[in-house]
Order: structure tokens, then sequence, then C-alpha cells
């Protein structure tokens, strides 16, 4: 027999005991599409919920440079209260979204003096003197404070604000690296903490740290592709426009520079109405490319697309004195896109497929059904190929070997065929030609044709 099981139980919280019930939920925060402080305070609820281990409030200090600092304070205000919330976390089969809703409420009340009250507290990470709550976090060791007023080593603001005689310290460290620290206590129960409750206060503390460190290594991760991506971007851009404007300067000096004869003059202002043209078309290309934009795909007709685009580009094969046919399956189901984006793509495939060819080169449009879900369109040329170096690079955007291009094109393709749920392929080999195959659905998956 072979079962599968869910990671995550939905019904682990009511039926199993509350030590089980508490590492779900903190486990699920690992999975959850919500705020980094979002999840941390459900990890905070499920230590002060009845379902969890049950301290009755719980403190979250984080690391900001060489400074600890107050965050959140999630407990009720008072005993009435404290009964009030943890019936609502302790219904069973509560689920991650109605906690996630019920702590933004307590966060966002007017009353959440708690928060308020750690939220100016900001201890010095180094230093000779250090006390309670950082000497957790120096020694990375979890501590129970007893008879707290009467402790030398507690800072006197952080004492103020708790003002409990009782309460736990776990530091948040991962990987070495000092994080933040969660602070417990049983300030209406007033009962002792146990050392089963130390227990899981820690592997609470463990899981939290961990989640604390790869989110923040996650989010530093997108922010420095995307500063390189942009990097890389303006660096193309700025090439790109740098050499029409250098001509366009050279060439206007030129004409201020003294009378010229009539000839000289148009040439130059030729060069550069055709050097603006080509801004013209960079800005144009990057704000189309950036245009596409997944919709949900329906239905089109794609033959007249087609044609379309081929009599709009048949004048420019015969300007170049290029050969452009087709061979269209007459009975082509409608296929899933974008009729504008689908046009455009193909345009791009074809416009490569001339600038690869030699001169009185041909190239093929063809399109067929391949079997119920699948339409192919494809773009064939015998032009000069392309080496391997190119192939494994063709969809990385302002990779091209043509001194003008841009490089967008076949993203674009790509781009357009992502977005409608199809595929593109190419085949290709140095000096023999290339084919570019692009892949429709027919109809939707799981969904019978019509
Ligand atoms: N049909 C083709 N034959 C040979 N090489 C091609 C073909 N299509 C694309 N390429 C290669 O892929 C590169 C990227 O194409 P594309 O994304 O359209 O940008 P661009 O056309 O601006 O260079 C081209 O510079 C070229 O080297
Ligand atoms: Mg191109």
């Amino acid at each position: 027999m072979i079962e599968p099981h869910p990671f995550l139980a939905p019904d682990l919280q009511s039926k199993e005991p509350k030590e089980l019930a508490l590492l779900s939920i903190v486990s699920q925060s690992f999975f959850q599409p919500f705020s980094v402080e979002d999840n941390l305070l459900v990890i905070l609820t499920a230590l002060t919920s009845g379902s969890g281990v049950g301290f009755n409030r719980a403190m979250l200090f984080l690391t900001d440079g060489d400074r600890l600092r107050g965050k959140m304070w999630l407990g009720p205000r008072s005993a009435e209260e404290a009964q009030s919330i943890w019936k609502i976390l302790s219904t069973p089969g509560i689920a991650y979204i109605e906690i996630i809703e019920h702590n933004r409420s307590l966060l966002t009340l007017e009353a959440d003096s708690l928060s308020r009250r750690i939220q100016p507290l900001e201890f010095s990470l180094t230093g000779d003197n250090l006390t309670v709550p950082v000497t957790a976090l120096a020694k990375n060791e979890i501590l129970l404070v007893r008879d707290a007023s009467r402790e030398m080593l507690i800072d006197p603001r952080f004492l103020q604000a708790i003002d409990v005689e009782e309460f736990l310290c776990v530091p948040l460290i991962s990987q070495n690296e000092v994080l933040g620290e969660i602070v417990l206590d049983n300030a209406f129960s007033r009962q002792p903490i146990q050392p089963k409750d130390i227990k899981l206060a820690g592997l609470c503390g463990l899981l939290a740290a961990n989640y604390i460190f790869t989110a923040t290594l996650h989010r530093k991760m997108i922010g420095m592709e995307r500063l390189a991506a942009l990097g890389e971007m303006s660096m193309f851009i700025a090439h790109q426009i740098l050499n029409p404007l250098a001509a366009i300067g050279g060439f206007t000096d030129q004409l201020l520079a003294g009378p010229a004869d009539e000839t000289k003059r148009r040439r130059n202002l030729e060069i550069i109405r055709r050097e603006i043209q080509r801004l013209e078309k960079i800005i144009f290309e990057l704000a189309h490319f950036l245009k596409v934009e997944p919709k949900t795909p329906a239905p089109f007709d794609p033959e007249p697309e087609i044609r379309a685009v081929l009599q709009a580009l048949e004048l420019k094969a015969a300007a170049e004195g290029r050969e452009l046919t087709s061979l269209i399956d007459d009975r082509l189901p409608p296929i899933l896109g974008d009729p504008t984006y689908f046009g455009e793509a193909l345009r791009n495939l074809i416009i490569n497929a001339f600038e690869a060819s030699p001169p009185g080169g041909r190239v093929e449009v063809t399109a067929e059904r391949k079997d119920a879900t699948w339409v192919v369109v494809s773009v064939k040329d015998e032009g000069r190929g392309m080496p391997p170096e190119v192939r494994s690079k063709l969809f990385t955007p302002f990779i091209s070997t043509k001194d003008r291009g841009m490089g967008l094109g076949l993203l674009y393709v790509k781009r357009v065929m992502d977005a409608c749920g199809g595929t593109v392929e190419v085949e290709s080999e140095a000096g023999r030609g290339t084919t570019f195959r692009l892949s429709f659905r027919t109809r939707e998956e799981g969904r019978p044709n019509a």
C-alpha cells in the first residue's frame, strides 16, 4: 500500500498533545506566504495560546546592527482578556489565516499598549556590563529569571516594562548570527515556569531563529539579484543610447559650425533623422517588452493573425530580396493566448530569421495541428544558425550578436509563450539554419474540447 500524507495536518491542533500542536503551528509559519512579521507573530501566538505551551505573554526583540530593539509584545492586558484570547486560539482546528487576522487586529488595536511599551526599548549588544535581556544572547543560553527585582544584572528599564518577577529569555541565534530574543512570562496565571515549558520554548526559539535567518537571507538575495539585473540593463541601454546620441551631437555640431553646401546639409540631417529613429526603436522595444503581462489566455483563431503578420512582412522580404513562404493548415482549431502578443512573437521570429539569412535566403512559416491538444507554429530559415554558446543564452535579456540588437526579441517570445501555457523550442546548427517551434494549447489542461 502506498498512502500519501500532508506535511502539516490541519487537524493536528485539536487532537494531538499540546507540544505537537505547538510545533505544528510554528512549523507552518515557514510555509506561509505572509510577511516575516506576521509569521513571527504567529510563533509568539503559539507560545502564548492555550493550545500551545501556554505562557501568558511573549515579547519579541530583533537585532538591528549592534542593538537589540523591542519589536512586539503579544499577550492580554488583563486576566479577563487573557481568558477570551486563549479561548479563541484554542478553538479546535482554527486555521492559520484566522490566527494571522486575529493577531493583526490585536496589534492594530489602539489599546495595544504592550507593544508600545517595549518598542522604545533598545539595548547595546556590545560592551562590558551586559545585563538581561542581552546576557542571554552574549552567552547563547536560555535564562530563567526568578525574583527579578532582587537581581542586580537586569536592565532596570526592561524590568520596569515587563513588571513581573519570573520570566524566561530565549535567544534567537542561527549560524552564529544574533537575530533577536523572545521573552516569556506568566503575568496573569502566576504559574511558575516549568522545566518542560523551558524545553519547548527553546525548541520554538531554534525554529524561529532559523526562520528569521532564512527569510532575511532570501530577501537579501532577491535584492542582490534585482540590483545586478538592473545594473546590467542600465549598462546595456546606456551603451545602446550613447552611440546614436554621439552621432546626433557630432553631425549637429558640424551644421552649427558654419555654412555647408546643400548636399552636406542634407546628408547630416538624414543621419540625424536615422539616429533619432534608432533611439525611438530602442525605447519602443523596451516599452513593448515590458508590456507583456500574464492574462488568462483565451481561445482565438490563429490563421488571420498569421496571415496579417506574413502580409506585413512580405514587402520587407521583397525589398531585401528574400523569400517568405508559408504552409498553413486550413483547419486550424482556436488556440489559447492573446492574438496581439502572438502576432508580435511571430514577427520577432521572422525578423530574426531574415537577419540570419543570406541575400536570397528562404524563410518558411508553417502552422499545423499536432494532436488534440497542441498546435505548432514554426519559423524555419536556412541562415547561419547558432553556435552552442549563443543557443544556451537565447532567452537571456540583452544578449545579442548583432551590432544594433537589443537582445530582447526572444525573451519576449518566451514570455508570451509562458503567459499562454505554451512552449518554445529551437533547433539550430551553425551554417545550416534554424527552426523555432511555438506550441500552443488548443484547450485548457484537463478540459475536453468544446
Ligand atoms: N533565426 C536565427 N538564426 C540565428 N541566430 C539567431 C536566430 N534568432 C536569434 N538568433 C540569435 O539570438 C540572438 C538574440 O535574438 P533576439 O533576442 O531576437 O535579439 P536581437 O535580435 O536584438 O539580437 C541574436 O542576436 C542571434 O545571435
Ligand atoms: Mg530579434
